[in-house]
């Protein structure tokens, strides 16, 4: 079945046929069959279709593509939020709270827990989300957070060096060998990605040795690269995941011009990932986005949702802000936000609206998509097709 959407007052392409980095045309129409793009142009040249959905007025853009979550956890951790609002700095040890919580709680009420969460996220317009491990800690709770996140996205990634559990505190390389040896080999069949919380600065998570050593081994298991670094002060996580060769490295809020430069250099296979909730969460400078986007790096933007960190599943609240707090323009941040996160998925079938493209649309209560940063916390974006204005 054909359908063609027409009165789209806005349409943001991110792509060379339009005006702007957005590439927006205006009185535009698509067509979507079987869940892809077969059809943009111009109102007047739509073809006859099937159904017709009439937008009247409102912007219409790529669904988000949150390409940074924790979805995968039980419990919450507010009281840690609390105290952080009165001046406790954060280190990442509250992780080991969370991974207990989610080792209790059983297979239906974890997937119950992520289904919500996906769900929530589909309300404020996402439509591919990333979902990563490293609440389970164990071969059998990895395996079963992946398993769960399997049945969500096709975008999950191992974390099994998330931080160092209290079990294996006293013999780090031993947790080291576990996560690059069975746990790994647990978990691969169910992940397309390996990610590594690399930060020197946290005496929880992992430095530049076992970081290497985790990234190499599960890039000989088949997975492809991506790191967590640069999160809570200057080190080595840029540097690896550029060595490496990673889809993007996230945080980057304490970087050096070194970093900065390689970050450049490998624009084409590297994205910056801003995470902006997080320095809203835990009252952290935040990244310079500016400097990045001047100097040429490429950069995404995603919500990092998870229960320490930020507990927020709303990618409009993440474009405002990046707009507000970070100094990218609306466009910027819409662009990070869909082409962007696509980029950092190494994925084409999405964050853009061409011919080809899996019709994964995003529309607005509003006409342009300035709005997103402009009415921050009003709840404007919906998945097309599945709005509800009420
Ligand atoms: O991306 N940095 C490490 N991991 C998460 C935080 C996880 C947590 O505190 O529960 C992050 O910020
Ligand atoms: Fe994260």
């Amino acid at each position: 079945m054909s359908l063609l959407v027409t009165g789209i007052g806005e349409l943001v392409t991110n792509g060379p046929d339009g005006d702007g980095p957005l590439g927006i045309r205006h009185d535009a129409a698509l067509v979507v069959e079987d869940g892809v793009l077969t059809w943009v142009g111009a109102r007047r040249n739509a073809p006859a279709c099937d159904a017709r959905i009439d937008v009247e007025g409102r912007a219409v853009l790529p669904g988000f593509v949150d390409s940074h979550s924790h979805l995968v956890f039980a419990g919450d951790r507010a009281g840690e939020f609390s105290a952080r609002m009165t001046g406790v700095p954060y280190d990442g040890g509250g992780i080991a709270t969370s991974m207990a919580a989610t080792r209790g709680a059983p297979d239906d009420e974890l997937r119950s827990l992520v289904a919500a969460r996906v769900e929530e996220m589909r309300r404020q317009g996402t439509t591919t989300v990333e979902i990563k491990s490293g609440y389970g800690l164990t071969v059998a709770d990895e395996a079963r957070a992946l398993r769960i996140a399997c049945e969500f996205t096709t975008e999950t990634t191992y974390l099994g060096a998330h931080v160092v559990p209290p079990e294996w505190r006293g013999d780090r390389a031993a947790y080291v060998d576990l996560v690059a040896g069975e746990m790994l080999a647990a978990c691969a069949p169910h992940a397309r990605w390996i990610d590594v919380f690399c930060e020197p600065n946290s005496p929880h998570a992992f430095d530049e040795a076992e970081s290497r050593r985790v990234l190499a081994a599960g890039v000989e298991a088949g997975l492809m690269p991506r790191v967590h670094g640069n999160q809570l002060g200057p080190g080595p996580g840029v540097r690896l995941a550029v060595e490496f060769g990673a889809a993007s490295v996230d945080h980057c809020t304490f970087l050096g011009a070194d970093d900065v430069a390689a970050l450049v250099d490998a624009a084409d296979t590297t994205v910056a990932t801003l995470l902006p909730g997080v320095e809203f969460s835990t009252r952290s400078p935040y990244p310079d986005a500016r400097k990045l986007i001047d100097a040429g790096v490429s950069v995404a933007i995603a919500t990092d949702c998870n229960p320490g960190t930020c507990y927020s599943s709303s990618m409009p609240f993440m474009i405002a802000l990046a707009v507000r707090e970070m100094r990218m323009s609306p466009a910027e941040a819409v662009q990070a936000a869909t082409r962007g996160g696509a980029k950092a998925l190494r994925r084409s079938d999405i964050g853009r609206i061409e011919v080809g493209a899996k019709a994964d649309l995003c529309v607005l209560e509003a006409p342009s998509h300035e709005h997103l940063a402009y009415r921050p916390g009003v709840p404007i974006s919906r998945v097309l097709g599945e709005e509800r204005w009420v």
